[in-house]
């Protein structure tokens, strides 16, 4: 009996364990974001949404990969090219890929001839994607499978490198994702209009330089606890808030 329980507790960790930026993650992102939407698109994502928050609806993506009939979707969620090219340059894969995926979700949102279910679908995924861009290891490489294959530990349990910042970093704050969203959202225009610059290519390509660093500051088997998390603390921080901005920018462009 107390084997089953825990096999049940287990199943959706090594199912899904290793892949999925923490759902701390996607709400920080989502919740930023909700700080710098335009009227237009408030209204419009009310209305879409039927008045769920960014945050609420961040973790859908991930929640659905339960469910088989939605696996032709696990590709979106990143993208691996080889380090030091650029996405523009690189092979695509015949499943899809993260930016491809950010661009379909644009273009059915845009369209008001779909459905509301389709164009709610796909709003969803937007919204959740936005912020996997931003999580490094999900523009990586192919070779360990955006370093789900390079173990390490974190404060002495078992880890991996793509594990340490879809979680492990994050939860080492204790803190929830209202109150590093708080922390996060003191952002002036100049800066803000600096982070919404570019494309999502550049986009991509930035979370990809950043994580060529990771891979370079890290080896299989390394312990890995307070210094890891002080080193890239700043980092971390950076992302979450770079995500959250550039939702933002996505959603009022998208709307208006
Ligand atoms: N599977 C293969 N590559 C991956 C990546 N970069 N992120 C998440 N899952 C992956
Ligand atoms: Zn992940
Ligand atoms: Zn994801």
């Amino acid at each position: 009996m107390k084997k089953t329980l825990f096999l049940l507790l287990l199943f959706p960790v090594l199912v899904f364990g290793n892949t999925i930026w923490g759902k701390t993650g996607h709400r920080v992102t989502g919740q930023i974001a909700q700080n710098y939407l335009t009227g237009k698109a408030k209204r419009a994502l009310n209305d879409l949404l039927e008045g769920h928050s960014l945050a609420f609806v961040s973790t859908f993506a991930d929640d659905i990969k339960a469910d088989r009939s939605y696996s032709k979707y696990s590709a979106w969620h990143y993208v691996n090219y080889p380090l030091g090219t650029s996405y523009r340059d690189s092979d695509k894969s015949e499943y899809g890929d993260i930016v491809v995926a950010i661009e379909e979700c644009i273009q059915k949102v845009k369209n008001n001839e779909n459905s509301k279910e389709d164009r709610v679908f796909h709003l969803k995924m937007l919204i959740h994607l936005i912020g996997d861009l931003h999580q490094p290891m999900h523009a990586s490489r192919v070779e360990d499978k955006g370093g789900n294959d390079i173990q390490v530990q974190w404060f002495g349990e078992g880890s991996n490198l793509h594990r340490v910042w879809d979680k492990n970093l994050i939860e080492s704050y204790g803190m929830t994702y209202s109150e590093l969203a708080y922390e996060l959202s003191d952002v002036d225009k100049k800066k803000r209009k600096a982070i919404q610059g570019g494309t999502i290519y550049d986009w991509v390509d930035e979370s990809h330089a950043i994580c060529a660093e990771l891979y370079d500051s890290v080896e299989i088997g390394d312990k890995l606890g307070y210094r890891y998390s002080y080193d890239y603390n700043d980092l971390l921080f950076q992302q979450l808030q770079k995500g959250g901005i550039r939702l933002a920018k996505v959603l009022n462009d998208l709307f208006d």
